[in-house]
C-alpha cells in the first residue's frame, strides 16, 4: 500500500520537504560569485546538475532571489566548486543569510585562489572546480534556473588516477532531506549491457 500526496493539497513547505526527501542524494554546487562592488560571495546549491555536454553546460536553481543569482545576473560569471567532506562545517556556514555586503569567504574563513578564466575566485580547498560564463536563466515560479557554460575546469592533481578524477579521493558531500547530508558510501561498478549482448530470454527465438 502507498500513501498518496497531491501537490495541490500539500502547501509549499510540505511539498518542499517531500521533494527534498525523495530527490536524493543531490550533488552540491558550492557557487562562488563576485558582486558588482567586488564582494566575493559563496553559497551551496544542491538543485544542481549537468545540463549538456556539447556545449558543456551546468545548471543550478536559486530558490528565490539571492546574492549568488544577483551577482551572476550582473557580472555573467560564476564558479562551481565541488563540496568536499573535509569542508563540511564551512560549506554549511556559507549558507547563512549574511547581508549583501559581507563576503562568506571572509566571514567563514574560506581560502580563495584565483580563477583562470573568470573573475570570481575559486575555493582553494575544493578538489575540483568548474569556471562558468552565464548561458541563460529560466524563471520557474519563485525560482530561477541558472545555466552556466563551463569555460574551464580544474582538478587537483592528487585527485587524479590515470588522469581521471577518482571519486573516493574527491569525497563529495551530497544533500538529502531535512538537515541531512550524505557522504560517498559504497561505490559499486557494473558495465552497461548492450541489447545485442543480452542473454536470449527463456523460450525466446
Ligand atoms: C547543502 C545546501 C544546499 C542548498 N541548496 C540550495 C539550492 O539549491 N538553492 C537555493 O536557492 N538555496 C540553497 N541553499 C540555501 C542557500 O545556500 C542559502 O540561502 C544562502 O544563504 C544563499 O546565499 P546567497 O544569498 O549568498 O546566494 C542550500 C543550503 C545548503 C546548506
Amino acid at each position: 500500500m502507498r500513501i498518496d500526496f497531491d501537490p495541490a493539497d500539500l502547501g509549499r513547505n510540505r511539498l518542499y520537504s517531500l521533494l527534498n526527501a525523495v530527490v536524493v542524494p543531490r550533488p552540491i554546487a558550492w557557487v562562488s560569485t563576485t558582486s558588482a562592488d567586488g564582494v566575493d560571495n559563496l553559497a551551496p546549491h544542491s538543485y544542481f546538475t549537468i545540463s549538456c555536454v556539447a556545449p558543456p553546460v551546468v545548471q543550478f536553481t536559486s530558490v528565490g532571489r539571492k546574492d549568488s543569482l544577483r551577482n551572476i545576473e550582473r557580472t555573467g560569471t560564476f564558479v562551481v566548486n565541488l563540496a568536499p567532506e573535509p569542508l563540511f562545517e564551512q560549506i554549511n556556514a556559507t549558507a547563512t543569510d549574511f547581508p549583501h555586503g559581507v563576503s562568506e569567504f571572509d566571514a567563514v574563513g574560506v581560502a580563495r585562489e584565483p580563477s583562470l578564466k573568470v573573475a570570481p575566485p575559486r575555493v582553494a580547498g575544493s578538489p575540483a572546480v568548474l569556471e562558468c560564463e552565464l548561458h541563460s536563466t529560466v524563471r520557474l515560479g519563485d525560482s530561477t534556473v541558472v545555466f552556466g557554460r563551463v569555460v574551464h575546469a580544474a582538478v587537483s592533481e592528487d585527485m587524479l588516477v590515470d588522469g581521471h578524477p577518482e571519486v573516493t579521493r574527491l569525497r563529495p558531500l551530497t544533500r538529502l532531506g531535512k538537515d541531512e547530508w550524505g557522504t560517498l558510501g559504497e561505490v559499486r561498478e557494473i558495465s552497461r549491457v548492450r541489447y545485442a549482448d543480452r542473454p536470449t530470454p527463456e523460450g525466446g527465438a
